[in-house]
């Protein structure tokens, strides 16, 4: 299924006008957002790190020539990339197209190797898997999943090394703990919540005066690390919250989730939250 962008709108409505703003797309996809920006005049770097989404980006350069540049990199790049942004935006976690491969071992519904790599470098799942300790892995499981019995999990999993996603499904007795278990190794494998973190530290510096940073978020850990973020950087000056790497005080725009419409639409959105912030020097 091509992946249906979640909240566009409520992201065009934050930005406003677009015309010659430059915009940096951290989480190309399936390109939706970037192809919105472009057609309303905006400029556009875009950063995806899954080599799947070349082709995509390859059309876009053709179509948008040097209105539009990709970098095959990881978002926690962008403090190297020359010049300042009017906005940044982040649409997080994965795309529709990541989880219907099958191959890619990011559902739990297909057979596949346990591998959930969005870049195809690194670790696989299941490596991460036979490489960790029991704690280690009921760790992961807590503090990325939510999920309840972590350590029997962690001990059968331990036992078993599961290669596919179906042995590591049918390792975890509670049906209601399979996706939070598949969440909580994804989140693990892509080390996605140090991504976030390194890729926000960079932000208020390479942000322009007026600019701004909108993150949708899909589940209540990531969406904590961007609301703790913001609630920092908007804390008045001199404030000890205020962190170095924020130069000047922000302003909170207002978070905004989707609609009955875009549900029925797109499921997928459902735990989906819009938040954002403006650079107020
Ligand atoms: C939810 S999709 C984005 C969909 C896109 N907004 C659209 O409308 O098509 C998230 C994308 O971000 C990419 N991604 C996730 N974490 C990343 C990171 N740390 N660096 C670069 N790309 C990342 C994934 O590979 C995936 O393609």
């Amino acid at each position: 299924m091509k992946h249906i962008p979640v909240l566009l709108d409520a992201v065009k409505d934050a930005i406003g006008d677009m015309r010659g703003l430059r915009i940096a797309d951290c989480t190309f996809g399936a390109g939706g957002y970037s192809r919105a920006f472009l057609d309303a005049g905006a400029h556009v770097v875009a950063f995806d790190r899954d080599p799947h989404v070349a082709n995509d980006a390859n059309m876009f350069q053709n179509k948008y020539g040097n209105t539009f540049r990709f970098v095959p990199e990881t978002f926690s790049h962008i403090g190297e990339i020359d010049g300042l942004f009017d906005v940044i935006v982040f649409d997080l976690g994965i795309s529709s197209m990541q989880i219907d491969v099958g191959e890619r071992g990011f559902s739990f519904r297909a057979d596949a190797p346990l591998d959930m790599r969005m870049s195809g470098k690194g670790m696989t799942a299941a490596e991460l898997i036979a490489k960790s300790s029991v704690d280690e892995l009921a760790t992961i499981l807590r503090d990325y999943g939510d999920v309840k019995k972590a350590n029997i999990i962690a001990r059968a999993a331990k036992e078993k090394l599961p290669q596919t996603t179906f042995e590591l499904r049918d390792l975890v007795f509670n049906p209601n703990d399979v996706a939070p278990v598949f969440q909580a190794l994804r989140i693990a494998v892509n080390d996605e919540f140090g991504e976030i973190q390194r890729a926000l530290a960079a932000v208020p510096n390479k942000l322009a005066c007026g600019g701004r940073c909108i993150c949708v978020t899909f589940h209540s850990l990531e969406d904590r690390i961007v609301k703790n973020t913001f609630r920092d950087w908007t804390t008045p000056p001199g404030d000890a919250r205020l962190p170095e790497t924020c130069p000047a005080p922000f302003k909170l725009l207002k978070t905004v989730t989707p609609d009955d419409g875009e549900l029925e639409n797109n499921p997928r959105a459902r735990s989906a939250h819009m938040r954002g912030v403006i650079k107020t020097c």
